[in-house]
């Protein structure tokens, strides 16, 4: 059954913008993306909207809705009344390039600061081995799609622009955590996660956990295990030491 869905659109760019009133066809079963490009089809062609699977996996779609974070393909109409307008604006976190379009780089910067994981030497035989314990550790943490809806909800970059470059932002402590995690992985993060990418500036608010479409416990399996570590690391006493006479 159909029926005419009111949305609220905010259209503009960088120089500023605001929200545009339409009133669009839906059908039962539709999600917001779908009504979105039957606003394109038939109202506003010129409508920028970034997606590409329409499946929940590619994690391009991302937005805010009513001003929650949430992936636009993966948010159902039959979620809202149908007499209630849905509003969708771009991810406040990010500067707008055209309409629902932000430009994430900030994110990719942060990916580039990561040292990559480097393995140690292979066993006799040629052979890496590890406990299967450590492969279903990771497993949750690869699920992320990279949509940063995370990045975009947590509030010390949300609301506070100039931390942008000294916090990395839960997606990257995921990574920290992850690549920290694995038994064959030879770099020490740790250090770099408290320094560079401001591990300590989370204050486990737990609001990136919360808008996680892949529901991976963010903060309770990465952020906290990481922060953990570091403290761990930084009340070693041999690295207290190492710290005094400058050898570590
Ligand atoms: Fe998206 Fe979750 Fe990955 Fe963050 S951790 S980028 S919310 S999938
Ligand atoms: Fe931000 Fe998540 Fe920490 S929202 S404050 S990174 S728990
Ligand atoms: Fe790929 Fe929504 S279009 S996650």
């Amino acid at each position: 059954m159909g029926y005419d869905l009111k949305m609220r659109v905010w259209r503009g760019d960088q120089s500023g913008g605001d929200l545009g009133d339409y009133t669009v066809e839906v059908s039962e079963g539709e999600v917001v993306l779908d009504a979105l490009h039957r606003l394109q089809a038939t109202q506003a062609g010129d409508l920028a909207i970034r997606w590409n699977c329409k499946a929940g996996k590619c994690g391009s779609c991302s937005a805010e809705i009513n001003g929650r974070p949430r992936l636009m393909c993966m948010t159902r109409l039959s979620d809202f009344e149908p007499e209630e307008t849905i509003t969708v604006t771009p991810m406040r976190a990010f500067p707008v390039i055209r309409d629902l379009v932000t430009d994430v780089s900030y994110n990719y910067e942060k990916a580039k600061e990561l040292p990559y994981a480097e393995l140690g030497p292979r066993d006799p035989d040629g052979k890496r081995r590890m406990a299967q314990i450590d492969v279903e550790r990771g497993q949750e943490f690869r699920k992320c799609i990279e949509c940063f809806l995370c990045q975009d909800t947590c509030h010390v970059v949300r609301d506070h622009e100039d931390n942008k470059p000294a916090f990395a932002g839960p997606r990257f402590f995921l990574r920290y955590a992850e690549l920290d995690m694995h038994p064959l992985d030879t770099h020490d993060r740790r250090a770099l996660a408290q320094s560079a990418a401001g591990i300590g500036m989370c204050n486990i608010t737990k609001c990136c956990t919360e808008v996680c479409p892949e529901g991976i416990r963010i903060t309770d399996n990465a952020i906290i295990p990481m922060k953990e570590r570091v403290v761990d690391r930084k009340y070693d006493p041999l690295v207290w030491l190492g710290n005094k006479i400058g050898i570590r």
